[in-house]
């Protein structure tokens, strides 16, 4: 049976403060968040799905889970639990590197994007079960702790397991965190308050006629990993929790953060009218002044910041289309194009919301070059034992098990050239940095560049025979993507010159410190599928 489309109204995520409010004064907040086993409504045509989420209480959890706002500059706590029953309602490959326990699923906490000292950064061996029955190695606290000293901007939490965090995630491990800062709210007046300013979660899922989480159980090398295969795609898109959503919208402008928590697929959306997107901000940061864009491509866990104007709709009905579908089969009648559709009420309204020519400007891009403390290059490869069949990916032909090569200076700037030997894009990923590209990736299929990126990085030419496959292609850089970001998309057979910042933490944390086995920070490929197997470096603040 076809679903019916958009029958449903976009579920309301529920919010939770990260401060607290007293005597006109805000103090920081203590939180208690679980993660729990429990049944989520996709359509209301399909039975009810098993899912794994975040919440307040097993009855307030939710996929995605609780919005947690925070104001910049007043720490948030959260007491991260574990109430994961003992088996995953994935197929683990254990065949992949993974946490060892015999007392329920395996969780830790990441907050992407955020600033915050290694043992609150949910370190992929931080994790933990049920009851904190067994820990990780890196396990230190149960309680983490969020300074929010950062710009506002958009940030998510995820889980962060190492081998099953593809599992985690698509199972609705993850949920949304705003940095606010109410001056530059107040200042900017783009479309805010209830309703007005909102997220959409996008996420590609499939399921099985039962309601339950279709996840393809074959590996694309059964004789290495029974299971893994090297991209998750779902042929029904849901938002907010909800395949194929609809919500009443009044004729005015409305900011939404949209976030891609698809597992691998790279969102290309586009509006039904062809108008444009009007970006004001992507992942952690606002854009220096607003971008008109008509279509985003949005990698694994990138967010854009956008104001939609529904006063200028000619109609009453508009759309966010998907353009990209899954590549490995035709998926179910081109019905990935659907997303959500807004049905916009006839009155006009008063508002006083709008979009200024200037945002926020960060300091810029034009580091000098005595500021630049380290150059690195960084290549990715997927690695074949034969012509067609891939059984892992690498950074440096490294993976996350190989000792820390990157050890960055607390508080430093260093310029990354990212180097993409595969036929993949990927979307690149560092904790405790912001990065921003410098200027358009250029090709390295061309064969002098391609040996200059060899010996960079230390490749042996010869196993990595891509470079006629990579021949000519190159990406320039959107407007819509200069600012600083936690991820940044490295186009197929491109390398480019990223300038990376390195936050100052302070902590006084006693935290185990072993370069060999215990990585403080990692910095990895946020295609889920390709960072549990293992496109994944340690990273060493020092
Ligand atoms: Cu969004 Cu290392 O994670
Ligand atoms: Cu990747």
């Amino acid at each position: 049976e076809p679903l019916d489309e958009f029958v449903e109204e976009l579920p309301r995520i529920p919010k939770i403060l990260g401060y607290e409010e007293r005597d006109g004064q805000i103090f920081p907040r203590n939180l208690t968040i679980g993660m729990y086993a429990k049944k989520w409504s996709f359509h209301r045509d399909m039975p009810a799905t098993p899912v794994f989420v975040y919440g307040e209480s097993e009855e307030t959890a939710s996929f995605p889970g609780p919005t947690i706002e925070a104001i910049q500059g007043v720490p948030t706590y959260i007491t991260w639990e574990n109430h994961l029953p003992l088996h995953h309602i994935l197929p683990v490959d254990d065949t992949l590197p993974i946490p060892q326990s015999t007392t329920g699923v395996p969780a830790v906490v990441h907050l992407h994007g955020g600033v915050v000292a290694p043992d609150s950064d949910g370190s992929n061996y931080a994790w933990f079960t049920r009851d904190f029955a067994e820990k990780g190695e890196n396990w230190s606290r149960s309680t983490y702790e969020y300074p929010n000293v950062q710009h506002p901007g958009n940030l998510l939490y995820h889980d962060h397991a190492f081998g099953i965090t593809r599992l985690t995630i698509l199972a609705g491990l993850f949920g949304n965190y705003i940095i606010r800062n109410p001056r530059v709210d107040e200042e900017l007046n783009l479309p805010r308050g209830e309703g007005f300013d909102r997220h959409l979660v996008i996420a590609d899922r499939d399921f099985n006629a039962d309601g339950t989480i279709f996840m393809n159980t074959t590996g694309m090398n059964p004789e290495i990993h029974p299971i893994w295969r090297p991209e998750y795609y779902g042929d029904l898109i849901t938002v907010n929790g909800k395949i194929w959503p609809t919500l009443k919208v009044q004729r005015r402008k409305y900011r939404f953060r949209i976030a891609n928590a698809c597992n691998a697929r790279y969102l290309n959306i586009t509006l039904s009218n062809e108008k444009p997107f009007i970006v004001v901000g992507s992942d952690g940061t606002h854009l220096g002044r607003p971008v008109k864009t008509p279509k985003l491509v949005m990698g694994a866990t990138e967010i854009f910041d956008v104001v939609i104007d529904f006063n200028d709709v000619i109609g009453d009905e508009l759309q966010i289309v998907n353009s990209n579908p899954n590549p490995n089969r035709a998926g179910i009648e081109g019905k990935e194009a659907l997303v959500i559709k807004f049905l916009i009420q006839k009155d006009i309204v008063l508002d006083t919301s709008h979009v200024p020519e200037q945002l926020v400007n960060y300091a810029g891009l034009n580091v000098q070059e005595n500021e630049i403390a380290a150059t690195r290059y960084i290549s990715f490869a997927e690695h074949y034992s034969d012509a067609n069949l891939r059984t892992h990916l690498s950074i440096n032909g490294l993976t996350l098990y190989d000792p820390a090569t990157e050890m960055p200076k607390s508080g430093t700037t260093e310029e990354w050239y990212l180097i993409n030997l595969t036929i993949d894009s990927h979307p690149l990923h560092i904790h405790l940095g912001t990065m921003q590209a410098a200027g358009d990736s250029y090709d390295i299929g061309d064969l002098d560049n391609f040996k200059i990126c060899m010996n960079a990085t230390n490749y042996d030419a010869a196993k990595c025979n891509v470079h006629g496959l990579l021949a000519g292609l190159h990406a320039e850089t959107p407007e819509y993507e200069k600012t600083w970001k936690n991820v940044v998309k490295v186009s197929s057979g491109c390398m480019l010159r990223v300038i990376v910042k390195f936050f100052l933490v302070e902590t006084n944390s006693t935290y185990p410190f072993d370069a060999t086995k215990s990585p403080h920070y990692v910095y990895h490929c946020h295609t889920l599928d390709h960072e549990d197997n293992v496109m994944s470096r340690p990273l060493i603040i020092v």
